[in-house]
């Protein structure tokens, strides 16, 4: 009789177990829209984000936008349509979502933008945004180009901007940032002292859309007509417009990273090996690499909805600033 209890009792606890072990949950799915491939860097950033959102179960929808905002618009609209859990947006342009993204409220379905912002009307549209600071980015920049420039003979040091996409946060912020930390007087020293700064002045400012050969072709067009001797320093926003710029550059007799000081923003291998043999002098990291943190950020959103917290408005993902100082350093990358 003990026995049939004892065994009763066992039966009890297994099944009882088996009841309360819900059947396997299906993934929760991930619209990705990201706006387009317009350099290696983003080709890696998005295998880096597809990539750790399937090493932690979530099914990944992709879309690229080829760099057409009503394309994305539309790409967004189909994981609307197809009632995906959380929607992931990279875009292209800052406005121009206000509709789309009142179609996701209704729909019930978070929108969390990644890389670069959407200034939307309603902020609450939006949950929460994964990014680098871009105007941090650019402080770094403007610093490292102040600091160059320190007790120099020159009266003042004149400016040419490469910048990316018009109407995108990657671009006002930068350019934003660089000015800012440029036109910082030199600071007051332990002595009392400060060194002398000379005026810093942006002479010019190009578009190169973030690509390489709009790099060189503005470049090569600025050469033609103007005499670069007259150019201190070259900033650009991304490595693949200043590799277009070095390529254009080097028709000229201008030593790049010697005679013109280039200063650039993202961190790719090719960019890191032109720091290493002295054409570039300073690369602001921005990371290409940042599956972990999109990943990490949109699993908080599906505990934190449980428990009703919400999600900081701005996730920022840290970088650095390369220099020919602290070079050996640097961990290669496949980007
Ligand atoms: O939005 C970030 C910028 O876009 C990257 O710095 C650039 O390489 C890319 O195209």
């Amino acid at each position: 009789m003990k026995r049939a209890i004892a065994l009763l009792f066992l039966l009890f606890i297994f099944t009882g177990c088996k009841a309360e072990q819900s059947p396997e949950e299906p993934s929760l799915v991930v619209g990705f829209s990201q706006s387009g491939t317009e350099s290696s860097w983003r080709k890696h950033y998005t295998d880096s984000v597809i990539n750790e959102l399937e090493k932690n179960d979530y099914q990944v929808l992709y879309r690229n936008g080829f760099l057409n905002h009503e394309r994305q618009l539309q790409d967004v609209r189909t994981f609307i349509a197809y009632k995906v859990d959380l929607i992931l947006i990279t875009p292209l342009q800052e406005d121009g979502w206000d509709a789309v993204l009142e179609e996701a409220r209704l729909a019930e379905i978070p929108v969390i933008t990644v890389d670069r912002h959407i200034t939307a009307k309603d902020s609450s549209l939006l949950t929460s945004h994964v990014g680098s600071s871009f105007k941090a980015e650019g402080n770094r920049a403007g610093l490292f180009v102040s600091n160059s420039f320190l007790n120099s003979d020159l009266k003042e040091v004149k400016i040419l901007e490469l910048m990316g996409s018009s109407q995108t946060s990657a671009t006002t912020l930068r350019s934003e940032g660089f000015k800012e930390t440029l036109n910082q007087p030199a600071v007051l020293k332990e002595d009392g002292t400060t060194d002398y700064k000379p005026k810093m002045t942006v002479t010019t400012q190009l578009n190169g859309n973030f690509m390489r050969n709009q790099g060189k072709e503005v470049l090569k067009e600025y050469i033609q007509n103007h005499d670069l001797n007259e150019i201190n320093v070259l900033f650009s926003h991304s490595d693949e417009m200043t590799l277009g710029a070095l390529e254009a550059i080097s028709e000229t007799d201008i030593r790049p990273g010697k005679d013109l000081l280039i200063v650039t923003i993202d961190g790719q291998q090719n960019a890191l090996d032109k720091l290493a043999t002295g054409q570039i002098n300073c690369i602001v990291e921005s990371k290409a690499e940042v599956g972990w943190y999109v990943a990490n950020t949109v699993t908080r959103y599906f505990r934190d909805q449980k428990s009703g917290r919400i999600l900081p408005h701005e996730i920022y993902v840290p970088g650095t600033v390369f220099t020919q100082h602290n070079l050996a350093s640097v961990p290669s990358r496949n980007y």
